[in-house]
Parts: structure tokens; C-alpha cells; sequence
């Protein structure tokens, strides 16, 4: 029941910076101010997903120019039946609403395309949806299918397709015998792999009453990782970006593993390339071969020599395509562009789309860093202000980052005629800054710059110049002291408060607690045992003034626990049987409503219930209090949010089998929402690929939609069946 595989689950800093509890300043209380222990009753399962629709919808993270209609005057806020944790091989969702499947795996995006037959048959991936739906945003059209702010029953959908299901090297569902797991991979195979990968937009629209994806409509658009790309900001043309491919350093080819996304306050699309590194081989004598500071750089991106890489595309043949893949230094030249020694330092950024006009390259924004990027979650916008973009780096003890542009906002910007263009203005120039935290509840952003001496003068590499800091940031942050975390994936900002919330998903290699990763324990997943932060915790950071703000103030606004775990140490924000979760990953704030969706990408209590969404309506930063848990090895001050009720936190779905619950994006209205499965039946042996039964999930097709009985990853619309708003 857990063949759970978390390629992100992974850790390459070494540093011996501090996990701030080290940071002194720890106090010596003895306070247990904990909560008494909440039993809960086992919920009832409930709901279903079957098939209609109604509603439209747009998303998260960035000021939106649309007014939020006016509410219905009878709805209240969380007013649905809880949904109680499951391990069906379903969508379920509360009584009232309905989830309809629109848009999975292998669909075709082109007219031309043949239908998805799901039997390991089909290829041409690039003119198909590719797999592992992730981070999602919604761009309204109107009636004419023109760009539209308002769009409610049109529009497109932009997500990422972040990776595909491997147990070993092949993706096993794709192939006809679940493909090859030995190296040469066929070229064929290493095709649809790398076809899958990437980015699509997808016009979807509601037609007599029901949501669909249009297949043949002229915005449909694939990106995979190896459509050409081109590298904006600081880092163009850097000496560390040159390639055979790219001689001079200003192009590269193709987005991996993207992860979360974001909407621009000018109404673009941008998204994070997360685990890219794991799909680079580098050969097993290339430090030797390198022999210079790159070897550092490479190690801390988690690249060792030797490392093989998840699929094995290098081995697909001598054509270019295949070889980009090895990162290993092979040619004689002395600045890389004869090989793709530098190949990797193409990955790992924000990249800019502009959903609406597929015929423009996407831009890597290298101002915001080069590390295993989530979503990118703008600030409330002030004319007058510059706008600051909060990040997190995902992989075990990574950080949290802001970028503050150079440029300060105009209103005039909200609705420009050249998205891209500006992108340029205000995402290719300002700081890029790493947080520290500290132990009393404040904290600092501290800039990444190589006029910082700390930086400049580091003993673990280095740096050339300011391009060099952004694209090896992760080495900048380790130079500064930057605060280890457990595992920062999605960011979103407040709109009632401009406050900017994280998920930190879990980290087994919490040994020393600190104040904002207070909790490593012990907790029971069948008969064996998992430690750290097993369960994850989201944390909200208010700046002290504005975007450019230096300092800010943090509390944990929920900890991920069962509803039966220890008050003291684990359920800090007793978490009832109707909120409990574990592993929050995804998590946006709807305009419409304010609701803050919180989506889990769990192995920890799979046991018990597939991967879900919840529903909160939280405060402030603050509202809660000081608590100190009494570890064994001392006790560690943290402070929680207020406890949630039965009117603030609710569960509102539970997904199929061994899926991640990922992509959160609502029309305007309010009254659509559009969520994405990723990897349903991940868990497979690849060896029971010719026997359906033994899969360990059929979805969807178990819920209607499309042939065959291998598992597809794929987007539902989630609508209301009185007509009404999400989460009401
Ligand atoms: Fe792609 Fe960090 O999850
Ligand atoms: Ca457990
Ligand atoms: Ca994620």
C-alpha cells in the first residue's frame, strides 16, 4: 500500500550552517503551553466524481484585475459537509459539488492528433498533454475567444507537466511493455519521455453546461524540454551558460520538472524548473577532467560524478538531442562550447510564458535564481513600489528566497500589450535576497550580491561576478548563513494582508529542531517507523514594511499531524479527523473568496488516506502564541498560528489512489475550480504493466474518461451544483 516514490524527496546541502536552533538565542522555558488532546471520530466518506459541470475560472498568487462578483448573500465560507479522509481509488468531493475530468495525460492538442489510445501504443507526445499535471493557472477568454480578465466559461489553462512515473529508468505506463530499464535506452523511448515533459496551455471552455478541453483550438500549445528557450537577466551570455548548442551563452533548450507556477501582476504565466538536475549523467572521472571550481557547484546542485540520470536519455543515440543530456566534460575547448559541460546550468530557474501567443519563445528569468524552483508568488502590488516575488527551493534543508525588482510598478502595467516585454522590465533587474530566521519570531532577508564580502570572499567557492552568485545561489545563501528548511514548495501571498504563507512539505533529515522547523518525531506508518518532520508545516511571513522590506515577522500558520498525534510535540494546531493532512505541497489563496486551498503530496499517512485538499480561512500573522516544545535534546521555542475551528479549516477532497493533489486555479467568478491529479497509481510494480488489476489505480478511467486502464494523470473542473462558489 506504499510504494510511495518521492523523486523530490532529496538533500544536497552539506553546509554546516546553522539550523538556526543552533543559533543560539534558543530559551530555556519551560512552558508547555500546548493544547489538550483532540480525539476525533473517523469521518465518513462521502461525495463523488462523476461527471458534469458549470463554472469558470482564474487563480492564485498575483493581483488580479478583475472584481470578485458580488457573494451570493446566502453563502457562507467553508459552509460545505467536510470530506472525510479516504482510500478510494476516487475524486471525492463534499455533497453538492462535482468533479468533472477534462484534460489528461496523452490527450491530443492538435486536430491532426489521433485519440489517446492508453495501451502504450501512442507517441507524438509533443502534440499531446504531457504527464504529471503540476502548478496551474487559469487565463480567461471572452466569447470570441480574445484575452480576457473576465472570462468565465472560456479560457486557457497553462500547467506544468513536471515528470512522468518511473520505478526504474523507463516510464513504464507509456510504453507498450512498460519499456526498457537497461541503458542503451531506444530512441524511440527516450522521445515520448522527453516529449511529456514541459509546459501546456490548453483552451478549455463549458459547452451546454459542461467543461471540456478544445482540441483543436489554435492557442493549444506544447513547450517540453527541448524547446529552444531563451535566457534573459543577468546571466545572458555568461560564460558558465555557453554550450555547443548555445556558444555564446544566450540560449538553451527546453523547462524540467517544473513544479509550482504564478500569474505576474501583468498578466503573464511563470513557472519553477524543480528536480532538474536528477536527469543530467555525468561520467564517473569528470571532476578530474574538470578540475576546477564547477566540480563544487555541480556537487552542491546534487550532481556527484558518476550520478546516473533518472531516465538515461543521454544514451538515446548520437544525435544532439540525446547527448545534451550528459553533462560530463568531453570536448577540448576551454570555455564549453564544444560540450555540455555547462549544459545544466540552463536548468533550474523561473521561466516567463505568455500563454496567449504560442509562437514566442519562453524567457528564463536568471535574476530570481537558479535553484529546485516552486511557485513564484508576487506581493501586493504598489504603484510607486517595487514588486517582490517570493520563492522557495524545495530539496531537504533548502531556502527561502525574495527577488525585489529594480523597477518600481506602474498601474499602467496590469493590462500591457507585450507581456514578455514586461516581464524584462520588471523581472530581469533588482536583488535577489535569502532569509534568515530567528529564534524570537523576526527574521531577515539578506542579499545576494557579490559586493557582499561574505559572498566574495567565500572559502567553498568562487564567484566570478553577480551572474555566477545568481545561477550557483544555493552556494551565495550557504555563504551568508541562510536558514536551513524543511523543504519550502509552494508560496502564496494573502490578498486581505499581502501576508506570504509556505509550505514547508517535510524533512527526514530534521535532526536539530529551530524555532520556524520546530518538530522532529517518531510517527508509525504500518510497521515502520518514520522520523523527522514527518508530516510538514506551513509558515507565513509578514514584512515588516512593503515589498523591499529587510526584516519580517514569522509564525507557523498550520503543522501537518494526524489528529491523533501528541498535542505537545506533533498536533500542535490540533488538527481534528476534519482537517487532519500531512505533507501540505500546493497551496494558493482564490481571489474570489480568500480561501486559502491547501493541496498534500504525501507518503507519511497514506496508510490511512489518499493525498487531499483542505480549505482554510486564516488570520494574521500572530494571532496564535508561543510554544515550547520540550524535545530531548532541550526545548525549542516556535510560535503557531490560532487554532483553527470547524469554520476556518476543512477537508473538501480526497484524491485516487497514490496520486499527488496539485494545481489550484478558479475563474474569476469564483465558481470553477480547476485541480490537478499527478501520478494516480504511481505505485505500480512496472512488472504488472499486461495486468490491470494489479494496478493500484485505474483513475480515470475508472471514473469514465477516455481507453484503457493505465493510469493518467489529469486536470478536473470542480463546480458547484447550485451554481455557486467554491468553497462555499
Ligand atoms: Fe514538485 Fe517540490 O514538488
Ligand atoms: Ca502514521
Ligand atoms: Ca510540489
Amino acid at each position: 500500500m506504499e510504494n510511495k516514490i518521492d523523486h523530490d524527496d532529496i538533500g544536497y546541502n552539506d553546509t554546516p550552517n546553522e539550523h538556526f536552533s543552533e543559533i543560539l538565542d534558543k530559551r530555556i522555558s519551560r512552558r508547555n503551553l500546548l493544547r489538550g488532546s483532540v480525539a476525533s471520530a473517523m469521518s465518513v466518506m462521502m461525495g463523488s466524481a462523476t461527471l458534469s459541470a458549470c463554472g469558470g475560472g482564474n487563480n492564485n498568487d498575483a493581483p488580479v484585475i478583475t472584481k470578485p462578483e458580488t457573494p451570493t448573500p446566502s453563502e457562507k465560507l467553508l459552509g460545505f459537509a467536510a470530506v472525510g479522509k479516504s482510500l478510494a481509488d476516487s475524486v471525492v468531493v463534499p455533497a453538492g459539488y462535482t468533479a468533472t475530468v477534462i484534460y489528461a495525460l496523452g490527450d491530443p492538442l492538435t486536430a491532426a492528433t489521433g485519440a489517446f489510445k492508453n495501451d502504450g501504443s501512442d507517441a507524438d507526445f509533443d502534440n499531446r498533454a504531457g504527464d504529471h499535471h503540476d502548478g496551474m493557472e487559469f487565463f480567461g477568454l471572452d466569447s470570441n475567444g480574445k484575452p480576457s480578465a473576465n472570462g468565465n466559461e472560456r479560457g486557457l489553462l497553462a500547467m506544468n507537466h513536471e515528470a512522468t512515473t518511473n520505478e526504474k529508468l523507463a516510464s513504464f505506463f507509456i510504453h507498450a511493455n512498460g519499456g526498457t530499464n537497461t541503458l542503451p535506452r531506444p530512441a524511440a523511448e527516450v522521445d515520448r519521455e522527453t516529449g511529456l515533459h514541459g509546459i501546456s496551455v490548453v483552451e478549455v471552455r463549458k459547452a451546454a453546461g459542461k467543461w471540456e478541453y478544445v482540441k483543436d483550438s489554435a492557442y493549444n500549445r506544447r513547450v517540453t524540454c527541448l524547446t529552444e528557450c531563451d535566457i534573459s537577466g543577468p546571466a545572458k551570455g555568461n560564460a558558465l551558460l555557453k554550450t555547443k548548442y548555445s556558444k555564446d551563452g544566450t540560449k538553451t533548450r527546453g523547462t524540467l520538472n517544473n513544479c509550482g507556477t504564478g500569474k505576474t501582476p501583468w498578466g503573464s504565466f511563470v513557472s519553477g524548473e524543480e528536480n532538474w538536475s536528477g536527469y543530467f549523467f555525468r561520467g564517473a572521472a569528470d571532476d578530474a577532467a574538470r578540475n576546477d571550481k564547477s566540480v563544487a557547484a555541480l556537487k552542491r546542485y546534487g550532481r556527484n560524478q558518476g550520478a546516473a540520470s533518472r531516465h538515461g536519455w543521454e544514451t538515446g543515440g548520437a544525435d544532439d538531442k540525446y547527448a545534451r543530456w550528459n553533462n560530463s566534460k568531453l570536448g577540448a575547448s576551454a570555455d564549453g562550447s564544444d560540450d555540455y559541460r555547462n549544459e545544466m546550468n540552463g536548468m533550474g530557474f523561473i521561466v516567463e510564458a505568455d500563454p496567449y501567443n504560442k509562437t514566442r519563445a519562453l524567457r528564463k528569468r536568471t535574476a530570481l535564481g537558479r535553484y529546485a524552483h516552486e511557485s513564484a508568488a508576487f506581493g501586493k502590488t504598489v504603484a510607486g513600489q517595487p514588486l517582490a516575488v517570493y520563492m522557495g527551493d524545495d530539496s531537504r534543508n533548502e531556502y527561502i528566497y525574495k527577488f525585489v525588482s529594480s523597477a518600481t510598478w506602474s498601474d499602467a502595467d496590469a493590462n500591457p500589450a507585450d507581456l514578455l516585454a514586461t516581464g524584462d522590465k520588471y523581472l530581469d533587474a533588482g536583488k535577489l535576497f535569502v532569509a534568515k530566521f530567528g529564534a524570537d519570531g523576526t527574521g531577515s532577508w539578506i542579499e545576494l550580491s557579490i559586493s557582499n564580502a561574505a559572498i566574495a570572499g567565500y572559502a567553498g567557492y568562487k564567484f566570478a561576478d553577480q551572474a555566477d552568485v545568481l545561477i550557483n545561489a544555493r552556494l551565495a545563501a550557504d555563504a551568508v548563513g541562510a536558514t536551513k528548511m524543511d523543504r519550502p514548495e509552494w508560496c502564496s501571498v494573502n490578498p486581505a494582508n499581502g501576508e506570504v504563507y509556505f509550505t514547508l512539505t517535510n524533512n527526514s533529515a530534521r535532526t536539530a529542531p529551530d524555532g520556524p522547523n520546530p518538530r522532529t518525531y517518531e510517527d508509525m506508518k504500518g510497521s515502520s517507523k518514520q522520523g523527522g518532520n514527518v508530516n510538514g508545516h506551513i509558515l507565513r511571513v509578514k514584512e515588516k514594511d512593503g515589498n523591499a522590506s529587510a526584516t519580517f515577522q514569522w509564525d507557523v500558520y498550520l503543522f501537518g499531524a494526524q489528529s491523533d498525534a501528541n498535542p505537545a510535540l506533533v498536533n500542535l494546531s490540533s488538527l481534528t479527523a476534519d482537517q487532519d493532512f500531512s505533507s501540505p505541497d500546493g497551496l494558493a489563496f482564490a481571489k474570489s473568496t480568500g480561501i486559502c486551498w491547501i493541496q498534500t503530496d504525501d507518503g507519511a499517512y497514506t496508510d490511512v488516506t489518499n493525498c487531499m485538499m483542505l480549505a482554510g480561512l486564516p488570520g494574521s500573522v500572530g494571532d496564535g502564541k508561543k510554544v515550547t516544545l520540550a524535545h530531548a535534546s532541550g526545548n525549542v521555542d516556535t510560535f503557531v498560528g490560532k487554532t483553527p475551528t470547524a469554520d476556518t479549516l476543512k477537508r473538501f477532497l480526497v484524491g485516487p489512489v497514490d496520486c499527488e493533489l496539485t494545481g489550484i486555479a478558479e475563474t474569476p467568478d469564483g465558481k470553477t475550480l480547476f485541480v490537478n491529479i499527478q501520478h494516480p497509481g504511481e505505485g505500480t510494480a512496472g512488472a504488472n504493466i499486461a495486468d490491470p488489476t494489479k494496478f493500484t489505480s485505474q483513475w480515470p478511467s475508472n471514473a469514465g474518461y477516455g481507453s484503457g486502464k493505465r493510469p493518467r494523470s489529469a486536470t478536473i473542473a470542480i463546480t458547484k451544483n447550485d451554481g455557486g462558489r467554491i468553497g462555499t
